[in-house]
């Protein structure tokens, strides 16, 4: 028996052509979710449109500090393996359960495969950085995205036969998907037929956990609605700070509730630009070519700036309406070819795992 956890929205959609392949070929595989993210709108509309199965253990973690979230997973991962005696664990991403779960599994001598790893920021304040570092160094298969990952994981001696650059399975998701992002309604349930818009999203700390910080964001988002309609699907964490702020957004902003997969997605491929600070939306839509624009001072992934449609400009409003501007002056761009995006990353993590 192998285990493989999810964890978050982004987990959801990394992992979800892993799982299929391990089902196509009938690999005793126990899926468990570890509750991080619970919302119907976070999590069980993922479970839907990827067509995930039902977890076969869901531990309900749900939220905490990062020491009470890390510690809660540890815990009752390892009870888990303790009694399962799992030959291989298989974590994606970098978020707090993906450490928990990697550290329960090495202490107990368990075999760990990462996938999307050898990212780096070089930012040791983001928590998904020492996520990221901490778990690639007790991994034992380090599955990467893009050529930058070899070289991070190389710099921290990581031995280079335990790595493979095998491409991005979130790219899998999407490929696989294609068709019903296409013909989602989402443009013309949020009237959004014949306008231009942009897309944003925003839940990273270092943005909506500072009043100021997040004040200056709401006050860009007010400006830009000037040029052209903001979308603006709300993270849980987002929406409790501006609560907790007591920051009001105008009425211009058209504001919703976190989207499905196939809805957003529809969004993103009919907008003009997408601003944001997560770390997949770079990928997908260097993948679709639609221009992002990433209020962070930094990118784990470069390959989408250096190939792709990604411009990293931080936080800096000037700075930002700048790029904004230039953005919709340009023509529209194309989608970026790049290595091993091509659908088939599920297929070849398979390959290296079982043949
Ligand atoms: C987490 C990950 C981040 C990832 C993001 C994707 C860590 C450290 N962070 O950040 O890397 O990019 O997920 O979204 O693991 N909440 C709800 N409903 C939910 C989920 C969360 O209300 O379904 C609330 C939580 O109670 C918490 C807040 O949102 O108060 C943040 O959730 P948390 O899991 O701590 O981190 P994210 O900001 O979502």
């Amino acid at each position: 028996m192998i285990i493989s956890v999810v964890a978050t929205r982004p987990n959801f959609i990394k992992m979800a052509p892993v799982i299929e392949q391990l089902k196509i070929n009938k690999i005793n595989n126990f899926f468990v979710h570890t509750g991080q993210h619970y919302d119907d709108n976070m999590s069980d509309y993922f479970f839907e449109d990827l067509m995930l199965p039902t977890p076969d253990h869901f531990m309900n973690i749900k939220s905490g500090s990062h020491a009470e979230q890390t510690a809660e997973v540890i815990v009752k991962f390892e009870k888990l393996c303790l009694k399962l005696k799992p030959k291989l664990i298989i974590v994606a991403g970098d978020v707090n359960s993906t450490l928990s779960c990697a550290l329960a599994a090495v202490k107990l001598n368990i075999p760990i495969a990462h996938i999307e790893s050898g990212l780096r920021s070089f930012d040791p304040k983001m928590p998904e950085e020492v996520n990221r570092i901490l778990t690639d160094q007790i991994s034992d298969l380090l599955f990467v995205t893009e050529k930058s990952a070899i070289k991070n994981l190389e710099n921290e001696n990581v031995p280079s036969d335990k790595i493979y650059f095998v491409g991005n399975c979130m790219i899998d998701s999407l490929i696989k998907n294609k068709l019903k992002i296409i013909e989602n309604l989402a443009v013309k349930k949020y009237n959004l037929e014949q306008k231009d818009f942009c897309m944003v999203t925003l839940h990273r700390p270092s943005n909506v956990d500072n009043r100021n910080n997040l004040l200056k964001l709401v006050e860009l988002l007010h400006q830009i609605s000037k040029i052209c309609e903001v979308v603006f699907p709300i993270h849980p964490r987002t929406k409790k700070m501006l609560s907790r702020f007591q920051i009001n957004l105008s009425k211009d902003i058209k504001l919703l509730d976190p989207l499905s997969y196939f809805e957003f997605l529809k969004l993103v491929s009919n907008s003009k630009f997408v601003l944001t600070d997560s770390g997949g939306i770079q990928e997908e839509t260097t993948y679709l070519g639609i221009q992002c624009i990433t209020l962070r001072k930094n990118t784990e992934r470069p390959i989408t700036v250096q190939e792709g449609t990604n411009k990293v400009v931080g936080t800096d409003k000037e700075n930002i309406i700048i790029e904004i501007n230039n953005v919709l002056g340009s023509k529209i761009s194309k989608e970026a070819k790049i290595k091993y995006w091509d659908g088939e990353t599920s297929n070849r993590i398979f390959q290296i795992l079982f043949d």
